[in-house]
């Protein structure tokens, strides 16, 4: 009896140190993890090329520039390659590259200029995003605004990081969008939709790999 007691208790010890050994370590990582994301979140700037004035000015003028929005795009890659060395920021100029992508409910078409995982394309979100419009009109509205926000070509549509907001691309719209921040941490918003309701998987698979590549790229030259 008293000997079938002293190893009951012996084993739950046991147990309970299995437990604190399997816990303790994955809770350190954790708070690690918190920590260092807390820090590179004070440091992000540094690593920062575009400027979303700058990005403003190019928009407006692309618009000026042309009147068709296959010129606008040319009129932006064609400034952004010539103002930024090849060996500082990767731009993808290879301007045939779109791809249809479904999130949050909407559905469009993107062609990735840049990605790198602090800059890239965009949705709640991790990042600061700054969407430029180029042709249309971009409607928005938060619940319980009354009247709705419009967007016009030359306009930018703000969206700071951790708001949302309900949005419709109105009459054939286009824009030049640019977030900034933790881009790796907004994929899965661009990327859920294929796996729960499109199934278009040749779409997920260009995507990503446009995305990695221009991403992978942008480390190989030290632009994170
Ligand atoms: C790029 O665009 C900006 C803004 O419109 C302009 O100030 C700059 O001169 C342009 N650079 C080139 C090389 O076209
Ligand atoms: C742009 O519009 C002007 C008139 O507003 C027209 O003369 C010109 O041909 C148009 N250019 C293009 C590229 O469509």
């Amino acid at each position: 009896m008293v000997g079938g007691k002293k190893s009951n208790a012996r084993v739950e010890t046991h147990q309970s140190r299995d437990l604190l050994t399997k816990w303790a370590p994955r809770v350190v990582f954790l708070l690690l993890l918190v920590a260092v994301g807390g820090w590179l979140d004070t440091i992000k700037e540094r690593w920062y090329i575009f400027d979303p004035s700058e990005l403003h000015e190019l928009a407006k003028a692309a618009i000026a520039s042309s009147n068709d929005t296959a010129g606008m795009i040319q009129h932006i890659v064609t400034n952004l390659t010539l103002t930024h060395p090849s060996n500082q920021i990767r731009i993808n100029a290879d301007s045939s590259e779109w791809v249809f992508n479904n999130a949050g409910g909407a559905m469009g078409a993107m062609y990735i200029i840049h990605a790198s995982i602090t800059k890239g394309h965009t949705g709640l979100h991790t990042a600061d995003d700054y969407f430029n419009i180029l042709v249309g009109e971009e409607w928005a509205f938060r619940p319980g605004a009354l009247e709705m926000e419009r967007y016009t070509p030359g306009m930018v549509h703000f969206m700071p990081r951790g708001i949302s907001k309900q949005y419709k691309m109105h009459e054939g719209c286009f824009a030049l969008e640019y977030a900034r921040g933790w881009i790796p941490l907004m994929l899965p918003f661009g990327f859920v939709d294929t796996f729960t309701s499109t199934l278009d998987f040749p779409t997920l698979y260009r995507t990503a790999r446009v995305t990695g590549r221009e991403m992978l790229g942008n480390i190989f030259i030290g632009k994170i």
